[in-house]
């Protein structure tokens, strides 16, 4: 076992920022009124969420009426598309779904859910590939009896992005909702809900330096949704529940450093990926990149090595002091290929050998050279072991 470890998994979470943590600490105890209290220690804490509203709502663009706050990203996937896909069926009697099958499961076990027990029609955009969404495929289908489209930003398990601005122009002249989830994108790619064309966008905190237990959901002005959580008006009448105020500071300082930081992060988290990807392709046999080549997130290296047991890879990788990933985090210890993965076309032998290194702000170029060495040697290992037993 290797005494020095190196957590090379940032798209399955990230460590809280110290800036972050040092903005809501005295929020922990300080800050404790409920925002809904009309006295001072109710005001004192809506001032500080509302302003928490305002730097997410700068950074996305958009106002502060249009972010929601929710306990995370998977929860803003559901409001969106159970909230839209509810309203469009009451207000126009719209029925059918429209998103793709490299979504992250809380948007496709959501949709399928919605199709399961509640009748909606369920139809799954075709993908190339490399997991890229045409939008010739989007337009050749869209409809008035769409009730929502949702198409992921940037895919978290082979890190592919998707062209979100010309989708959600097909999907505006048509007066279609459109949600994208941009729980990987955040802390990486342009987030501008105008430049996007986006209604409805969704994030969560832990993947851009920021505390677990927060997202949000853009929800454009006038783009009906019905509340999935229902009890009181918070959250503009969409998400019942007293606000978390530490976490909402946490979150907004988050976002706000990301978009200070991110194109100088990127600089140098694109050189570790395009090393990973070149050395890994010249040096492993049978191993092929997932993804786009150059379209993808600037941190995500992703790949399959033909007849690898992708759960036996992590598990040397991690002995060798080496935390990956072969996917999504909730699919680690699956046995069977990940959706995404047969998706893309690709059988058992090579799907169920995939590996996800994602860089992170703390990754060092000398850890990413000891693992290029590493990596080739514990995917040899593994074959001969394999071979042996067979
Ligand atoms: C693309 C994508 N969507 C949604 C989620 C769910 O986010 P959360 O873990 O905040 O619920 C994740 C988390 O991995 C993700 O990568």
């Amino acid at each position: 076992m290797s005494s020095k470890h190196v957590y090379l998994d940032y798209a399955a979470s990230t460590p809280i920022d110290e800036r972050v943590l040092e903005a809501m600490l005295p929020h922990m105890q300080d800050t404790f009124g409920n925002p809904s209290s009309t006295h001072r220690w109710g005001q004192q804490a809506e001032a500080v969420v509302e302003s928490s509203r305002r730097t997410i709502a700068d950074a996305l663009g958009s106002s502060p009426h249009e972010i929601v706050f929710t306990a995370c990203g998977s929860e803003s996937d559901n409001l969106a598309l159970r909230g839209a896909a509810f309203a469009s069926r009451t207000n126009r009697d719209a029925n059918r779904i429209l998103t793709t099958p490299v979504e992250h499961p809380a948007i496709l076990r959501t949709a399928e859910q919605l199709a399961e027990l509640h009748g909606f029609h369920l139809e799954l955009l075709p993908v190339d590939e490399c997991g890229r969404v045409e939008p010739e495929a989007l337009s050749s289908t869209i409809g008035q009896d769409v009730a929502i489209v949702s198409i992921i930003y940037a895919n978290n398990e082979i890190g592919t992005i998707n062209p979100i601005t010309e989708l959600g122009a097909i999907c505006r002249q048509h007066e279609i909702p459109f949600h994208t989830d941009a729980v990987q994108a955040a802390s990486q790619l342009p987030i501008d809900v105008q430049e996007l064309n986006v209604d409805l966008m969704s994030l969560g905190a832990h993947k851009f330096y920021g505390p677990k237990g927060i997202g949000v959901l853009f929800v454009r002005a006038g783009t009906q949704v019905v509340p999935t959580l229902t009890g009181g008006s918070h959250e503009h009448g969409l998400r019942a529940g007293t606000p978390n105020t530490p976490l909402i500071v946490g979150c907004a300082e988050a976002l706000r450093i990301t978009m200070e930081e991110r194109d100088s992060h990127n600089l140098a988290y694109v050189e570790l990926r395009d090393r990973l990807i070149s050395i890994v392709s010249e040096e492993i046999t049978h191993a092929r990149l997932t993804g786009h080549p150059t379209d993808r997130l600037p941190n995500h290296a992703s790949f399959v090595f033909r007849d690898i047991d992708g759960n036996q890879l992590l598990a040397a990788l991690d002995l060798s002091g080496y935390a990956c990933s072969s996917g999504s985090a909730c699919k680690t210890g699956d046995p069977e290929p990940s959706k995404v993965l047969l998706a893309l076309g690709f059988d058992r032998p090579w799907g169920l050998g995939s590996l996800r290194i994602t860089v992170g702000r703390h990754t060092k170029s000398d850890d990413i050279e000891v693992l290029l060495k590493v990596l080739p040697d514990v995917i040899s290992r593994l074959r001969t072991a394999q071979d042996k037993e067979a």
